[in-house]
C-alpha cells in the first residue's frame, strides 16, 4: 500500500529532479592536504552515472578510495575539482544550509558500523531522519516507519533499545532508517562488512528488494565478490581511477 503513495513534493529541484539520473559525476577529483608535505590525490577524473533502479557494487582494494567516493556522492565531503550533481542538481557552490537538506532528502546512508542511538527505541531510531528534518513525524510517516520495521523482520521489535539486537538485526534497522525518508539514492559503505555470511546474505537481500520495489538507485561498496556479483553492474576503483564500470558478469575478478 505504501509504495503507491506519491513521493514526497518538497524536492530543492524542479520536477525533472527525478528523471532517471539520480547522480552524475564529471572529472571528480579528490587531493587531501593539497600544497602540503601530505598532499594525497585520491580519486582521478571520476565520471559516471547512475539511474533510478541501479544496483552497483563499488569495489576495489583497500585504500582504492571508495570511502573517499561515496562520501563525495553523500554529500559528506566535497571534491577537489569536478561536478557532481545529485537528483539534477548541481552540488558544487551550495550554501549549507541547501547541501544538507539535498542530502537529508535525497541520499540514504547506512555504514558498516550502522551508528544507531542505543538510548532510543527501535522505531525511534528509524523515525530519527525525519525528526531531524521536520521535528515531530506525522502519522503517514510513523506509519511508513512501521511498516519498512516489518518489511526487514522487526515488527515484534519496535519498542525495544537498540543494544538488545543482534548484528544483523541492527544493521535492518540501519536499512529502514536510510529508506524512510523515501530517497532517491542509498549509499551503502560495507553494510555487511562486520556481519556472517549468512546474515550478510540476508541484508543484502533487502537491499535487492527494496531497489526493486521502491525503485531507488543503490550504490554499494564491498569486499565480498559473492555480493558484488549479485548486483547487475560494478564499478572498479583501483588506485583512485575507475578501470572497470559496467556488467558484473562481465567483470574480471582479481
Ligand atoms: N580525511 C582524510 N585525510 C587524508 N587522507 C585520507 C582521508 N580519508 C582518506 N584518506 C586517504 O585516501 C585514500 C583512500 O581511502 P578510502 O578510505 O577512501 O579507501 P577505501 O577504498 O574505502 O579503503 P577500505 O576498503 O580500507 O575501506 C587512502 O590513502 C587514505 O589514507
Ligand atoms: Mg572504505
Amino acid at each position: 500500500m505504501f509504495k503507491s503513495k506519491p513521493k514526497s513534493k518538497s524536492k530543492l529541484s524542479a520536477p525533472a529532479a527525478s528523471s532517471e539520473v539520480v547522480l552524475a559525476l564529471t572529472k571528480l577529483n579528490k587531493v587531501f592536504n593539497p600544497n602540503t608535505e601530505l598532499e594525497n590525490h585520491v580519486l582521478h577524473d571520476i565520471s559516471l552515472q547512475v539511474k533510478r533502479g541501479d544496483l552497483v557494487a563499488l569495489v576495489g582494494t583497500s585504500g582504492s578510495g571508495k570511502s573517499t567516493l561515496l562520501n563525495i556522492m553523500g554529500l559528506l565531503d566535497v571534491a577537489s575539482s569536478g561536478e557532481l550533481h545529485i537528483d539534477g542538481q548541481l552540488t558544487q557552490g551550495l550554501p549549507e544550509l541547501a547541501r544538507t537538506q539535498l542530502r537529508s532528502e535525497s541520499i540514504g546512508f547506512v555504514f558498516q558500523f550502522h551508528h544507531l542511538i542505543s538510548a532510543f527505541s527501535v522505531l525511534d531510531n528509524v523515525l530519527m531522519p525525519l525528526m531531524l528534518r521536520h521535528g515531530k513525524p506525522s502519522a503517514e510517516q510513523k506509519a511508513y516507519a512501521r511498516y519498512l520495521l516489518a518489511e526487514v523482520g522487526l515488527a515484534d521489535y519496535m519498542q525495544q533499545p537498540t543494544n538488545r539486537l543482534s548484528g544483523g538485526q541492527q544493521q535492518r534497522v540501519a536499512i529502514a532508517r536510510a529508506l524512510v525518508t523515501r530517497p532517491a539514492l542509498i549509499l551503502a559503505d560495507e553494510p555487511t562488512g562486520n556481519l556472517d555470511t549468512q546474515t550478510a546474505d540476508e541484508v543484502f537481500h533487502l537491499f535487492e528488494r527494496f531497489n526493486q520495489e521502491h525503485d531507488c538507485a543503490i550504490v554499494i561498496v564491498t569486499h565480498d565478490p559473492r555480493l558484488s556479483a549479485r548486483c547487475p553492474r560494478t564499478i572498479r576503483l583501483t588506485d583512485g581511477r575507475i578501470l572497470y564500470d559496467g556488467h558484473s558478469n562481465q567483470h574480471p575478478q582479481e
